[in-house]
């Protein structure tokens, strides 16, 4: 139970909570970071993010880019090098994970140019502008095109997404006596939001999760009271567009999360749900409504199931750190040592953001989900394999 001071949003969401009597934690979530115009990612302003220090990999620096390139190139051969080629990013942001991939891409097939498509899908505005004027500046004007929402329609080509699954609402289902309940949202006493444990709403009954803990080996009876199970259709919806946009080719999703098992394990039964704000992270999702961005931990398991049910298959699941080394990440800092005029500064700056991109204990232990469409008896991707390239 929380009261603070109260954002025009919470009051709006105040205003339904009253008129529906209760909302799902989804649907609070949904408004908290959707809503149009106060919703966290439609803000003009761009706030301290996320975990890793509050920067993203792609921010941290642009060998996170160059080396995902690598890996989009792997694909492209996969495919048998189509003159057409498209990337479709979601949650591009301001475009830097863009910019760098396509300045790796064309580095190292400078064919690629004619054919090549980027297509950033970013529902904030404001960032997607921004994005679109730099690339201009740039002269990418040309292989770049910036959209709030995908065209319908299929394509040959890569679906990336660093860091925007887990921003996809969830409901909280709680273990009670061997059985499911959810937490709603209601009002709090002192007027800010507060927990509600009632009945399955009816999307979270639609995901079945009773039978899918029976699947993953959880017995819904054995787990401790009062744990936590976070559940997403949205993420399962998502998961559905991407494998069905993809007519042939790969798609790269990477994010906080685990398997269903490691999720399910014990200590992760209280939620994985976290509020970022005032450069803080908390548990908190009631406070600052639209001014923080919040999260949770992707269950992979799901997302895997989703798009296998959708034609697409596993090339793997590994973490950023395995993924990273093995696409030649270290190669890369190594080749900078060789590159004329390279500085100090300017290596160790790299090196430094090199340790924390692969550090275990930090975005190192990113997952990196790799799927297919189309793709049968293509031979494995290098990110994906057993056998790592050392630094
Ligand atoms: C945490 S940021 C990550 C940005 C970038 N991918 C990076 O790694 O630096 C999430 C971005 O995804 C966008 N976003 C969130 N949900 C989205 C959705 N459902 N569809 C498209 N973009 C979304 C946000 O506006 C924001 O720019």
């Amino acid at each position: 139970v929380t009261s603070t001071e109260q954002t025009p949003l919470a009051i709006e969401i105040g205003e339904e909570i009253e008129r529906e009597g209760g909302i799902t934690f989804a649907r609070f979530m949904q408004r908290a970071l959707y809503d149009d115009p106060l919703g966290y990612y439609r803000s003009p302003e761009r706030r301290p993010g996320r975990g890793g220090d509050f920067i993203t990999a792609p921010e941290m620096h642009p060998l996170f880019g160059i080396a995902i390139s690598r890996h989009i190139a792997e694909c492209w051969s996969r495919m048998g090098e189509p003159p057409s080629f498209v990337i479709r990013e979601y949650g591009a942001g301001v475009g830097g994970l863009a910019y760098d991939i396509i300045a790796g891409l064309l580095d190292a097939h400078p064919e690629l140019r004619p054919g090549l498509r980027y297509e950033m899908i970013e529902l904030n505005d404001h960032r997607r502008r921004q994005a679109m004027r730099a690339m201009t500046e740039v002269g990418l004007g040309d292989v770049v095109v910036a959209a709030g929402q995908p065209e319908p329609g299929t394509f040959d080509g890569v679906i990336l997404a660093n860091e925007v699954a887990d921003a996809l609402p969830i409901h909280r289902l709680i273990v009670r006596s061997g059985s499911l309940r959810e937490a709603w949202v209601i009002r709090g006493a002192s007027g800010g939001f507060a927990w509600d444990e009632r009945e399955l709403s009816p999307d979270s009954e639609a995901m079945e999760i009773p039978e899918y803990l029976v699947n993953h080996g959880v017995d819904l009876a054995e787990l401790p009271e009062g744990s936590v199970i976070e559940v997403s259709p949205a993420l399962r919806e998502w998961t559905r567009e991407i494998a069905q946009s993809l007519r042939r080719g790969y798609a790269l999703i990477v994010d906080y999360g685990y398997p269903a098992t490691e999720l399910l394990r014990e200590h992760r039964l209280q939620g994985t749900l976290r509020g970022y704000s005032r450069h803080t992270v908390n548990e908190d999702p009631f406070i600052d409504v639209g001014m923080q961005d919040l999260t949770a931990h992707l269950d992979f398991s799901s997302v895997i199931e989703a798009a296998e049910a959708h034609g697409m298959r596993l090339e793997g699941l590994t973490t950023q750190a395995d993924f990273l080394e093995r696409v030649g990440l270290g190669e890369l800092l190594v080749n900078m040592q060789q590159q004329e005029g390279m500085t100090i500064d300017v290596y160790y700056r790299a090196q430094a953001a090199v340790y924390r991109l692969i550090d275990p204990g930090g975005m190192g232990r990113f997952r990196v989900l790799g799927l297919s469409k189309g793709m049968q008896g293509a031979s494995p991707l290098r990110g994906f394999t057993e056998t790592a390239t050392h630094l």
